[in-house]
């Protein structure tokens, strides 16, 4: 379980979250909605540990981790699958998958599973991760958090900016991670429709703080209206 009490985030001197209280249960799927710059990559990076200083309690499966270093993070299992994908273009499928395997507990080296997910890394394991095109890269990012064996997976805006063939594929991975596999799934996501058909639970962020959150079923109209619509 992954809670956020009181989380307050800073570029420098300027507060970007507010009062964050969000609590995500084992195995379960939570969908952070939200329009543009209202905080929700700044609060994927908070639970890393990649901000310049947050405020607040966060929580692993009732362990503090507010004074964890970002590496620690990851071994105590969470992983990050970053908007824009972080792929490093120089290097090849399988060095940016080998990265994954450094941030597992135990090393296990590239795992089939993975690659099964993702038949078309298995074909590509030697070219350079520059020459893919966005889609599989962002399957390669899945890959390499997969890699790290997280208990947590962190995804910020997976299909953005992918071709629509491949969306939905990417999709159904995701689900397949919380449904078949267990792991428990923080998503940032502008389609309300995948964050319906995938989430248990969801929050809507306006301008770093949480206006809504509940059950997704409780996810109304109005609400998106609101929050969403631009
Ligand atoms: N490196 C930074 N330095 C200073 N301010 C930043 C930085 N990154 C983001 N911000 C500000 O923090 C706020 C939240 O940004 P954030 O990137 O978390 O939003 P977001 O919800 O992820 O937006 P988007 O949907 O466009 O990805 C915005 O006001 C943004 O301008
Ligand atoms: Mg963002």
């Amino acid at each position: 379980m992954l809670e956020l009490t009181d989380i307050d985030a800073f570029y420098g001197n300027s507060r970007a979250l507010q009062g964050i209280n969000l609590m995500v249960g084992s195995g379960e799927f939570l969908s952070v909605l939200g329009r543009n710059g209202v905080g929700k990559t700044t609060l994927m990076r908070s639970i890393l540990g990649l901000m310049d200083r947050v405020t607040g309690r966060l929580s692993l499966d009732g362990t503090d981790i507010s004074g964890l270093r970002t590496h620690q993070r990851a071994k105590a299992g969470i992983a990050y699958v970053p908007q824009g994908r972080g792929i490093l273009p120089r290097f090849t499928v399988r060095e940016n998958l080998t990265l994954g395997t450094f941030a597992a507990k135990s090393a296990n080296g590239i795992e089939e599973w993975v690659l099964e997910l993702f038949p078309v890394l298995k074909d590509f394991l030697n070219r350079y991760g520059g020459n893919l095109s966005g889609g599989q890269q962002q399957q390669l990012a899945i890959a390499r958090a997969l890699l790290a064996q997280p208990k947590v997976i962190l995804l910020d805006e997976p299909t953005e900016g992918i071709q629509p063939n491949i969306v939905e594929q990417i999709e159904d991975v995701i689900v397949k991670l919380n449904r078949e596999h267990g792991i428990t799934v923080v998503l940032v996501e502008q389609n309300v429709a995948f964050a319906r058909r995938a989430s248990h639970r969801f929050a809507l962020l306006e301008k770093g703080r949480v206006v809504a959150k509940g059950a997704i079923g409780e996810l109304t109209e109005d609400l998106i209206q609101l929050h969403m619509a631009v």
